[in-house]
This record gives C-alpha cells, sequence and structure tokens, in this order.
C-alpha cells in the first residue's frame, strides 16, 4: 500500500455507491430529517430509516429502553407512522437531505412486507430497501422469518421480484449457524445482507425484583456485543458473495474499520448515537485521517482484507 493525501473512502454495493461506509442505523436515527440541524449528513455515507410498517404502530408499553455494562436493551416495538403517514409527512424533507436514504420494513407475514415495499415503489427518494427479518422485540418485525432459514429464504423469494430497489435483508443474531441464515437469504434473491440487529436479553432489579422492561425481553445493543456481531460478519460475509453492511456496537472510526476487515462492504452505527448525536458523523469523519495514517489508498480494499497470515496473529 502506498501513501495517499486523498484516500478514496467510496464503497459501492448492488449498484449504489456511497462517499463512505458510514450509514446511521434503523431505529436510531429517526427518519433522517430530525438529525438535519444535528449531523452534518453530507459527511456520512447513508441512514436507515426507523422501520416502516403497513399501519402505524404505537410500540410496546414503557419502560422501553434500560442502560446496561457497555450497552443497552430496548423495546421499543417497532413505533413507527406507518408507510402512508411516511410518504405523506417525511419523504418530502428526506428527498432533500444531502445523503442517500435507505427504507427499512418490515412486517408479521410476506403480505406485510409486500405492501410496505410496494407503496415505497411509487415514490423517490429512497436507494433500496432493508427487509427488517429480525426484530426481538414483537411477533412483527419477522423474528420468526429471522429464526427460521425455510421461512427467510420464502419471505425474501416472494418479496424480491416486487422490489423495484436493491433489497438488503438484515438478520437475526439469535440464530445458531449465522452462516445458514445469509445462505438462505442470499440464494432467494437478497442483493446485500446486514447484521446484526440485536440479542436479545433481560434486565432484572434486584431489588424490586422485577423485570426491568415492561416486555420482559428487550434487544441488546451497543460495545457490549461488538466481538459477537464481528464474528458472524466475518461467518456470513464468508458464506455468501453479496455485499455485507456490518453493525453492532460500532463507537470509534477503528471499530468501523474492524468490521470492514471482517467482511462488511459497508458498516452501520446506532447505539452510538444515543451517546454522542454526533456518532456517524465523528466516526465517518476519522476515515480520512486513518487512511492517510495507515497508508490505505482506497478504504474498499479493506473489505475481508483481515490478515490471517499464521504467526502473525498476537
Ligand atoms: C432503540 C433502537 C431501535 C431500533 N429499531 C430498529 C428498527 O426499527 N429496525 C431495525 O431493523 N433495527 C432496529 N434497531 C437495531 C439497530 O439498527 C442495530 O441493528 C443494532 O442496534 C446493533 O447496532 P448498534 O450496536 O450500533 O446499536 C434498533 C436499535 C435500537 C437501539
Amino acid at each position: 500500500m502506498t501513501s495517499s493525501a486523498k484516500p478514496d473512502l467510496r464503497v459501492r454495493f448492488c449498484g449504489i455507491e456511497l462517499r463512505n461506509p458510514v450509514i446511521a442505523a434503523s431505529g436510531t436515527f429517526g427518519y433522517g430529517v430530525e438529525f438535519e440541524d444535528i449531523v452534518a449528513l453530507n459527511a456520512i455515507g447513508a441512514f436507515v430509516t426507523k422501520g416502516l410498517s403497513r399501519e402505524p404502530m404505537p410500540g410496546n408499553p414503557p419502560p422501553r429502553i434500560v442502560e446496561t455494562a457497555a450497552g443497552m436493551l430496548n423495546a421499543i416495538g417497532l413505533q413507527n407512522m406507518g408507510v402512508a403517514a411516511f410518504i405523506a409527512q417525511k419523504l418530502p424533507a428526506v428527498q432533500k437531505l444531502p445523503c442517500p436514504a435507505i427504507a427499512n420494513v418490515f412486517g408479521d407475514c410476506v403480505e406485510d412486507y409486500c405492501a410496505v415495499m410496494e407503496a415505497l415503489n411509487a415514490v423517490e427518494g429512497i436507494v433500496a430497501y432493508e427487509m427488517n427479518a429480525s426484530c426481538p422485540n414483537t411477533e412483527r418485525g419477522g423474528m420468526v422469518f429471522g429464526t427460521d432459514a425455510a421461512a427467510l429464504y420464502e419471505l425474501v423469494l416472494r418479496a424480491k421480484p416486487l422490489a423495484r430497489r436493491p433489497l438488503i435483508v438484515k438478520l437475526s443474531p439469535n440464530v445458531t449457524s449465522i452462516a445458514d441464515m445469509a445462505r438462505a437469504a442470499a440464494d432467494a434473491g437478497a442483493d446485500a445482507l446486514s447484521l446484526v440487529n440485536t440479542f436479545l436479553g433481560i434486565s432484572i432489579d434486584a431489588k424490586t425484583q422485577r423485570p426491568r422492561l415492561a416486555n420482559i425481553t428487550g434487544g441488546l445493543s451497543g460495545p457490549a456485543i461488538k466481538p459477537l456481531a464481528l464474528r458472524m460478519v466475518y461467518q456470513a460475509s464468508r458464506a455468501v458473495s453479496i455485499p455485507v453492511l456490518g453493525m453492532g456496537g460500532i463507537t470509534t472510526t477503528e471499530d468501523a474499520i474492524e468490521f470492514m476487515l471482517a467482511g462488511a462492504t459497508a458498516v452501520q452505527v446506532g447505539t452510538a448515537s444515543y451517546a454522542d448525536p454526533r456518532a456517524v458523523e465523528r466516526i465517518a469523519s476519522g476515515l480520512r485521517d486513518w487512511c492517510q495514517r495507515h497508508r490505505v489508498d482506497k478504504l474498499a480494499s479493506l473489505t475481508g482484507a483481515m490478515d490471517l497470515t499464521p504467526g502473525l496473529i498476537s
């Protein structure tokens, strides 16, 4: 690798080119427009909307979020305004934002997923669909699809022909073999994969002897899950030939680089935005400097480039 004053930070996957690989993750960045005055959106790669369903959803009763050691548990329950309200009330502003928008979609049956995508097919201003086949907090949101390879295959097989845009399938980490789930989605026609969603967990207050979340269980995210997520991105990216978007606990520029070395083409940043609302911009902005210091001309060359030479592993 040679030193470069101006490293190339662009990445490409399923026909989409991003100025850099750092994407704000679904559920942690609203519908994008809410962050317009907080984050320099022209400095990040893209953002993913909050999950959109056919009808509006109120989500689970509170408390819905609890802090844990090095992370958080959430049981929001996919609260959202519904796809029609999104198109009417948010999309006009989304279309004017200086970064691409990816729409996260979910449902509790195949027809629901298809209905949301068909509504979005009719409008402009979205570059891809991210199909949430993995939310642990509700029977909706695809937990059934996310943990059963045959059900996931069937969902993707039926949804893919309807999608006018590239279809990214978001996988659950709550499975025995992430490679099997990755293969099922890829074999059914997914254009890319994103992983991981949150890990199912529980927090209990010993003093009150009660669960801290009204839903009892929630999804664990943040730095606590990073090694698990890295392992899954590594395994999934080796199992398929389609691009993988990696996430799970990314908080620094170095974390993002690690996910690329494990096999990710691009990365997503979620929980870090809760502690630092500008985290996505900070992580993206650090890439140029990181590449210069490490003499990397093309950031995309790091994807899957973890050095496994025997004897070098410390
Ligand atoms: C409060 C909250 C809400 C979320 N909502 C969604 C959602 O609507 N759809 C989805 O696919 N993932 C959702 N996620 C999962 C994140 O997009 C991401 O996959 C996960 O949190 C791991 O990344 P992180 O450790 O950087 O947060 C949510 C996560 C959090 C913390």
